[in-house]
């Protein structure tokens, strides 16, 4: 293929490239990464063309043999990658003639690196996608572990980050359990529709060599063969659609972060996280810092970033295949790697962080939190709700004036403000009675908290086996 030194696709031109040309157009830097499931896509892409009698028996065994040298040598770092050979299908092709000679210059045929292109990434994008559910079940895991011994644990429930009901932190760990459970859900389906192979539509137009698209599809596990050969060639839909679900997955990541740091700080104080996954200040010696946290919170940034840069890239072109579309790896690879690594990180700084019990109860019962609980109780003695929200709302601001807690205050006042009231309604005052009383499907009941993270267990086991 290098007689004369020239590129795989330099036939028609005379000049060379200009030098600086050459590693402004080359990708190898980048999509190297892809070498070796592109290694393996030419393989299925040789059983093809062997099925279609366009080349023999043993020119297949000598593909496949030097395709697994290939990967070998990828493997072990050892294959010589080349800015002059542009990208990584033309570094592997080169080496391939290098290793077998004449029957390396046949495997082009019937393909064109577009359909090439799409099908490499494609695949390479379904295992990524696998290694980031494996991870994503993992930190699943480390959040049921936690949520197991605390199902009684009394924490303040938030809502405008103000002490709003108590809930039990079990309860509070497990709606982080759901949000990851909808980005695996969010995966599967992406993994449905990216299923499909475009291999065999070569450029745009498809070929006219009488190749069985379903081969290709049945070697590397595709679902389907793509309909339109104009789409195949030009649809990356799929690379963004994979980045928006990792880039709300890193949002996710994040909420948990700006939680984790809020708890850390001396001013809510709610969990200790371990030395280890802190770290200090280099002035002030007293600074014990959740960096893990505010890295992760960080880095949904880049992947948000790389979403915008994907979806402005494909933007403005026509159909079919452009070289933008080179563009979209390293945002691709970046979002993978940023989110990846942040799952894992994750999973760490759950498994690591402790809740402060004595302080969670203590701070989860101050701003009047059982207020609701007083007018539930009201309800239950006849008063409508609207009534016994502004009745309750007299007795909290009774209660303020007097610098106590609900509880504290007299039958006698409370009767001042509603003669319905008796002496039962201090039982449905405490935090422990309040958080029992939750018993809708959802709610922090500690039971049903319990129940929840059976299920999930349940789920969970399901979903690996
Ligand atoms: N490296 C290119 C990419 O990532 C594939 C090359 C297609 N080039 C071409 N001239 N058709 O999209």
């Amino acid at each position: 293929m290098s007689q004369d030194n020239k590129k795989p696709w330099g036939g028609r031109f005379q000049g060379k490239t200009h030098h600086f040309i050459e590693s402004f157009t080359a990708s190898v830097d980048f999509d190297s990464r892809l070498g070796e499931v592109d290694a393996i896509c030419s393989q299925a892409h040789a059983k093809t063309l062997l099925d279609a009698e366009i080349i023999t028996e043993i020119e297949h065994q000598q593909l496949v043999n030097g395709l697994d040298t290939i990967i070998e040598e990828i493997r072990e770092h050892k294959f010589n990658w080349r800015t002059d050979l542009e990208d990584v299908h033309m570094n592997i092709e080169s080496r391939l003639v290098e290793l077998i000679g004449e029957p390396a210059l046949k495997l082009h045929t019937a393909r064109s690196r577009n359909d090439q292109v799409t099908s490499t990434f494609k695949v390479f994008l379904m295992r990524s996608a696998a290694e980031l559910t494996n991870s994503l079940r993992n930190l699943q895991e480390h959040i049921l572990d936690k949520a197991s011994k605390h199902v009684e644990t009394i924490m303040p429930g938030m809502t405008h980050l103000q002490v709003a009901q108590p809930i039990v932190f079990g309860h509070h760990l497990m709606a982080w359990f759901e949000m990851f459970d909808r980005d695996l859900s969010r995966l599967e389906d992406w993994h449905k529709r990216t299923n499909s192979s475009p291999m065999g539509v070569a450029a745009l137009a498809g070929t006219s060599f009488p190749l069985n698209r379903d081969l290709f599809k049945e070697t590397l596990g595709f679902d389907e063969v793509t309909r339109n050969s104009v789409d195949s060639v030009s649809d990356r839909d799929y690379a963004i659609e994979f980045v928006s679900v990792l880039s709300l997955l890193i949002v996710h990541l994040s909420r948990v972060c700006e939680e984790i740091v809020l708890w850390a700080s001396p001013a809510f104080d709610l969990i200790d996280l371990p030395d280890e996954l802190c770290t200090g200040s280099s002035i002030m010696p007293q600074k014990k810092n959740p960096d893990v946290a505010e890295l992760i919170r960080g880095k949904s940034g880049r992947v948000i970033g790389s979403l915008m840069s994907l979806l402005v890239t494909l933007k403005g072109q026509p159909l079919a295949y452009n070289r933008d579309n080179q563009e979209d790896k390293e945002a691709v690879f970046d979002a993978f790697d940023t989110t990846f690594s942040s799952v894992c990180a994750m999973s760490v700084l759950i498994e690591g962080m402790e809740p402060k019990e004595s302080r969670m109860y203590a701070l989860g019962g101050t701003g009047y939190p059982t207020a609701t609980d007083m007018a539930d109780w009201l309800v239950r003695q006849g008063t409508p709700f609207r009534s016994a929200h502004a009745i309750v709302g007299r007795a909290v601001a009774l209660a303020e004036e007097k610098g106590v807690p609900l509880e504290a205050l007299s039958l006698d006042e409370l009767k001042q403000l509603s003669d319905q009231f008796e002496d039962s309604v201090f039982a449905c005052l405490t935090l422990e009675g309040s958080v029992k009383s939750r018993i809708t499907v959802g709610g922090t009941a500690p039971d049903l908290v319990r129940q929840a993270i059976v299920e999930a267990r349940e789920k969970l086991a399901k979903a690996e086996s």
